[in-house]
């Protein structure tokens, strides 16, 4: 997965890596050598003038010097602009997609990140593109703010409520590399981890093919896959222990009770609605938490979960 990386920076395998990397040395650099120079000349002359012996010396008549004010005042401000040239001419680089780039929709919502991708395959916490080709990302939250960030591509971007932001990347390599939530959301924010898959361009479209519907696998394995990857498994467990949500184990046909008093059998409708509508009948003991997945989960991945959970007695 690109090179190593450094002690201060992780690879770079994106197409503007290589240049957020040379400004960022370029200002560390300059700063070690202006560190050195001020508190190395400052201790010289701690040393050197120095109170010795029981006369005083003192220099005479000195005001100012005009070569030294000239000096220290030219070098840092040509410092100063070529940092902001760079960096804004960077920051353009950045902001601005070439008009041929792909665009997936990233969704923020607490606390998982959900893509749409142009061909109407989605997916949950793991955005899949491929590799040598500009992806744009138009992104938007359901809830608080959130913000995307994927360390190896140095792109990092806020994703708001009522509004879209833009990014976009250029990967250089295959590979799986992290993305994080960089903004704090709430009780699950260091948990809102997810990945970014780069594939060939062969391999995407194969996997674009397969995201949407795989009619080559049984109903409640599709339901399996779902499970994990549209990140249930995140609140509800299949062992009986109780997370954030309750354990799916042993569901069907058990008569479940609601934070409002009512009481009823679990069902088809019922698991459809929690899906869709999951604050319609919170089960009792839980906080009304979980997000809605209406627009991700399509009809057919309702019939894979529901025939999933079935199977879990
Ligand atoms: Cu989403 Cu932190």
């Amino acid at each position: 997965m690109g090179n190593g990386g450094s002690f201060w920076l992780p690879p770079a395998s994106s197409t503007v890596a290589g240049e957020v990397d040379s400004i960022f040395y370029f200002v560390y650099y300059a700063s070690v050598v202006l560190f050195i120079l001020v508190i190395g000349l400052t201790a010289f002359f701690v040393f050197r003038y120095r109170r010795r012996g029981g006369t005083r010396q003192f220099t005479s008549g000195f005001s100012h010097s005009n070569v030294m004010e000239v000096t220290w005042t030219v070098i840092p401000t040509i410092l100063v602009f070529v940092i902001f040239f760079w960096g804004f001419n960077g920051f353009l680089k950045m902001h601005v997609a070439p008009k041929d780039a792909l665009q997936i929709k990233v969704t923020g919502q607490k606390w998982f990140w959900s893509f749409d991708y142009p061909s109407g395959a989605s997916s949950v916490n793991e955005i899949v593109a491929p590799v040598n080709k500009p992806v744009e990302l138009l992104m938007s939250s359901k809830d608080v703010i959130h913000s995307f960030y994927v360390p190896d591509f140095r792109v990092k971007m806020d994703v708001l409520p009522n509004r879209y932001t833009k990014a976009w990347f250029e990967a250089t390599e295959t590979g799986e590399y992290n993305l994080f939530c960089t903004e704090y959301c709430g009780t699950k924010h260091s948990e809102m981890i997810g990945k970014v898959k780069i594939l060939s361009e062969l391999d995407y479209q194969k996997w674009l093919e397969a995201a949407d519907f795989d009619t080559t696998i049984a109903l409640h394995e599709m339901g399996e896959r779902l499970y994990k990857s549209k990140a249930c498994v995140t609140c509800h467990s299949i062992d009986g222990t109780p997370m954030n949500g309750p354990s799916f184990k042993g569901i069907w046909g058990k008569t479940e009770h609601f934070a409002d008093g009512s009481s009823l059998t679990i069902d088809e409708n019922y698991i459809r609605e929690s899906i869709l509508n999951p604050n319609a009948k919170v089960v009792a003991g839980f906080q009304p938490i979980m997000p809605t997945y209406q627009g991700i989960l399509k009809d057919r991945h309702i019939d894979a979960i529901i025939a999933y959970l079935k199977t879990l007695k």
